[in-house]
């Protein structure tokens, strides 16, 4: 069976008083309609359709990150859901399928719980929930499982609003079907808009059939303020650490561990306290990040270990056994098997063959205040500490910088490379100097002395005279 997602994005968030449209608030590192997109693409679906309307220019571009294959709809009036999806399905007319209405702004749709809905026979199908609080979500009238109709909070009577069934905005549904009820939609109701909620009357009127499918209510959470979503950042968190330990994770102290949506670690990967995750990271089995580390965007391999205090960023790889220690930033570079850089470096825009030692304080030029140039190491070489590299530069298998030399050009294989100053030894200078430095801070002192007798001198007369 044919399915195609239809992804509403259009409303503004009024509520979460900000700028930016808000399905692109970020939870766990990604934008809310990338949660949406993801439970979606579990389904498998044909086409996908995001409705864009309030910041659509960058709705659409985001989504067209998160999707590059989803299709763009755009609702440029906010006329209700029915009506988004309507425009959706202008773009549908020759889908035959079932069609899924997801919110951009409802980030934890189990995948189980929509391959539920889309496995139900009914004609409509709705995914439904008990609340704690049923507060103004819609209400599902219903008989057991059989679905009568929906009636909005604002539209409900007493009797109907005591119904804690709710609606989580969630439909499936036949394509031309669809297409058929909601052009029957009207917006003669409370709120003066096109509610989706109305086509499971419209379908029973005509004897179809429609189906309650019911889900936990914490996967229908939609967000709508910061506290949501500061409380949704929570939950996901909640459930990522002890998923990571349920597949084998070690974590010192899971609480502080911040993972992102699609953070992947292999079993046995041991994790320090206060560690975060940005998006995209991999970690392969058996790899040790310590605290206090900041990933994303890179690749760790079997045996690695990371940190304490290092940041890895985008574009980073780390073949087996590289060990990356405090104070080191790494960023769109390959480090190949058993490479070092143990203390205080930043490898920006680097290559670096296996088992090179990088040295205390390295680092690659790689920005000349215009353009990024790479820098080339290769294996077995040893480069000194406090080595500045400034790309374009390479430097051969085996060979070796000094300490404190500046690298401006290439390295040949097994060499050796200096570039510092040469070094110039004075005799008996030094003490000179300092009797010379020390007379100074001894007329320097006598004037402090001077100074502060002189101003306490003022004060007692001061004194004196209020007395
Ligand atoms: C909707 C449902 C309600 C359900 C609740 C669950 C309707 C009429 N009501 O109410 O039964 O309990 O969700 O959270 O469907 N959107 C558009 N274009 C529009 C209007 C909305 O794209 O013209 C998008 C919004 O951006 C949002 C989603 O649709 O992602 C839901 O809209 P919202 O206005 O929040 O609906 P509710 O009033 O909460
Ligand atoms: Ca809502």
């Amino acid at each position: 069976m044919a399915i195609a997602l239809i992804v509403l994005a259009a409303g503004q968030g009024t509520r979460m008083n900000s700028d930016l449209p808000k399905v692109l608030h970020r939870l766990a590192g990604a934008p809310l309609l990338a949660h949406a997109l993801a439970a979606g693409r579990r389904l498998d679906p044909e086409r996908v359709v995001v409705v864009v309307g309030h910041g659509a220019d960058l709705v659409e571009k985001a989504a067209r990150k998160i999707e590059p294959e989803a299709e763009i709809a755009l609702q440029a009036e906010q006329l209700g859901t029915g009506h988004a999806v309507a425009q959706a399905l202008a773009q549908l007319a020759t889908f035959e399928g079932k069609v899924v209405v997801l919110y951009g702004d409802t980030p934890f749709i189990a995948p189980e719980t929509l391959e539920r809905l889309v496995e139900n026979p009914a004609d409509v199908v709705v995914l439904g929930f008990e609340a704690a609080d049923p507060g103004r979500y819609g209400r599902l009238i219903a008989t057991g499982d059989r679905l009568e109709r929906i009636v909005e909070f604002k539209d409900a009577t007493a009797e109907e609003r005591a119904i804690t069934l709710c609606n989580s905005g969630v439909i499936c549904c036949d394509a031309g079907l669809l297409a058929a009820l909601v052009r029957e939609l009207s917006n003669d109701n409370a709120a003066g808009e096109y509610y989706l909620t109305d086509i499971v009357g419209l379908a029973r009127a005509k004897g179809h059939l429609a189906e309650v499918v019911r889900c936990d209510e914490a996967e229908t959470l939609g967000i709508n303020t910061r506290a949501e979503l500061a409380a949704a950042e929570a939950a996901f968190q909640a459930r990522a650490r002890a998923e990571a330990l349920d597949n084998g994770v070690t974590m010192v102290d899971p609480s502080t561990v911040y993972f992102a949506l699609n953070t992947c670690i292999g079993r046995d990967v041991v994790l320090g306290p206060n560690v975060v995750f940005g998006p995209d990271v991999t970690i392969e089995s058996g790899a040790t990040i310590e605290a206090f580390c900041h990933l994303e965007d890179c690749h760790i391999s079997r045996g690695a270990s990371v940190g304490p205090f290092a940041r890895l960023r985008g574009g980073t790889e780390l073949a087996e056994d590289v060990h990356i220690g405090n104070f080191v930033e790494v960023k769109n570079s390959i480090l190949g098997e058993g490479v070092k850089a143990g203390h205080l470096t930043y490898l920006g825009d680097a290559d670096v063959g296996e088992f090179t030692n990088i040295g205390a304080g390295t680092i690659t030029c790689n920005y000349d205040g215009v353009f990024k140039h790479r820098t080339t190491i290769g294996a077995n070489v040893f480069i000194g500490s406090d080595t500045m590299l400034v790309a374009p530069v390479t430097v051969g298998d085996g060979a070796l910088t000094g300490s404190g030399s500046t690298i401006t050009e290439d390295v040949p294989p097994g060499a050796v490379a200096l570039g510092r100053a040469k070094q110039v030894v004075k005799p008996g200078l030094a003490v000179k100097l300092f009797e010379m430095l020390r007379a100074k801070k001894g007329r320097a002192e006598e004037r402090r002395v001077n100074v502060r007798d002189h101003w306490r001198s003022g004060q007692s007369r001061g004194c004196a005279a209020a007395g």
